[in-house]
């Protein structure tokens, strides 16, 4: 056929292009999940930044220390944010998932104004209130 004939000399090269060019558009997309941090690493980052305020939180000589963790632990909440876990398996749990961990990055936004002001009785309620959070969402997702 006059029309194959013509593609042909466009054809081959093109193949052999897209031949070569596949696994390296293969390995970008798993260096890209390779890079992305999965939820348990993310999670366990939060869990020493946690344990780690706890013992600082009430102490006024140790507010720059509480804060850096605090400022991690919101940015850690919000990277968990995408990351659907197993058992948010529903639409309707995933929205619950999303939610429950914007309702923690608030409280610890409310922890940071309180450690800003030096109300150390807040901070210490506010601290109790992400522990109950995390709780509630372990209890939930884990
Ligand atoms: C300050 C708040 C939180 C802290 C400090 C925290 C800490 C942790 C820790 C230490 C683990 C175990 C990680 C490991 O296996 O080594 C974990 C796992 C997990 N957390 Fe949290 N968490 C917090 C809030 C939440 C919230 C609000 C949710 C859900 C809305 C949540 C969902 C999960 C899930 C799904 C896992 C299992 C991850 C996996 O193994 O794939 N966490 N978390």
């Amino acid at each position: 056929m006059p029309t194959s004939r013509r593609l042909r000399p466009v054809a081959l090269p093109l193949l052999l292009a897209l031949a070569l060019l596949t696994p390296f558009a293969l390995n970008a997309e798993e260096d890209a999940q390779k890079d992305q941090p999965d939820l348990q690493q993310i999670m366990e980052d939060a869990g020493k930044h946690f344990s780690a305020l706890r013992k600082i939180v009430a102490k006024t000589d140790q507010t720059d220390q509480a804060l850096e963790h605090t400022h991690q632990l919101q940015t850690l909440m919000l990277a968990a944010k995408p990351l659907t876990p197993e058992k948010a398996n529903s639409p309707a749990k995933a929205l619950a998932y999303r939610r429950q961990l914007a309702v923690t990055t608030r409280e610890l936004c409310n922890l940071e104004i309180a450690l800003l002001d030096g109300d150390t009785e807040k901070a210490k309620e506010t601290f109790r209130k992400i522990g109950a959070l995390q709780r509630a969402g372990h209890n939930q997702f884990k």
